[in-house]
């Protein structure tokens, strides 16, 4: 009777003590070993459509005469020409010249695709400030984009420093 109670001991004791180890193992498991996201480790797409939050929607430009129809939300005061031309002068000036007639002046579009006539009256009244603002942010057939490197605020201020320059 004495090894009976001794045996079953042992196996609710071991019964226990395996129960107990389980739970240790799966913590510690749970703990180091579940997927988790480090910074930098992986770059997740947006998916489609989303907007950041204080961020612009961009029209890729498959979709420039959805882009062409907006209209400017910045008023083109003396400020917004001064602060577009001088995003003008930072990141279009290689291709467009100071002059922004295009081909010119500018070390890349004198020896490159020579760049067109900005100030061009005719083109001028052609395009509407929406469509430029999207050439900006989504470039152009040759032109690169500037969507990551000027914000789309940014990007009508250059469209209105544009529009200042225009030829009568
Ligand atoms: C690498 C050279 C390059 C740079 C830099 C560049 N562009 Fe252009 N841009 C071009 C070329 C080439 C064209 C002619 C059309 C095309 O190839 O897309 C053009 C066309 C344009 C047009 C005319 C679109 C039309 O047909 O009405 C506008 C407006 C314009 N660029 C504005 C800008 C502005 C503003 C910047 C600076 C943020 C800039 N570009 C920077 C090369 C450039």
């Amino acid at each position: 009777m004495k090894w009976v109670f001794i045996l079953t001991l042992l196996i609710v004791a071991a019964a226990g003590g395996l129960m107990g180890a389980a739970v240790v193992v799966r913590f510690t498991h749970n703990m180091a070993e579940t997927a988790r996201i480090m910074p930098g480790e992986r770059v997740f797409r947006m998916p489609a459509g989303v907007v950041p939050r204080g961020g612009d929607l961009v029209l890729p430009k498959e979709q420039r005469e959805v882009a062409a129809k907006q209209p400017n939300p910045v008023r083109a005061s003396a400020a917004s020409i001064a602060l577009g031309r001088e995003r003008y002068v930072t990141f279009c000036v290689p291709c467009h010249g100071a002059e922004a007639k295009g081909g010119v002046t500018g070390l890349v579009a004198t020896k490159f695709i020579p760049t067109p006539d900005l100030t061009n009256a005719e083109l001028q009244k052609q395009r509407t400030d929406g469509y430029w603002h999207s050439y900006i942010v989504a470039g152009g057939a040759v032109m690169p984009s500037y969507g990551e490197a000027l914000s789309s605020e940014e990007a009508w201020h250059i469209v209105n420093f544009l529009r200042s320059v225009a030829r009568q």
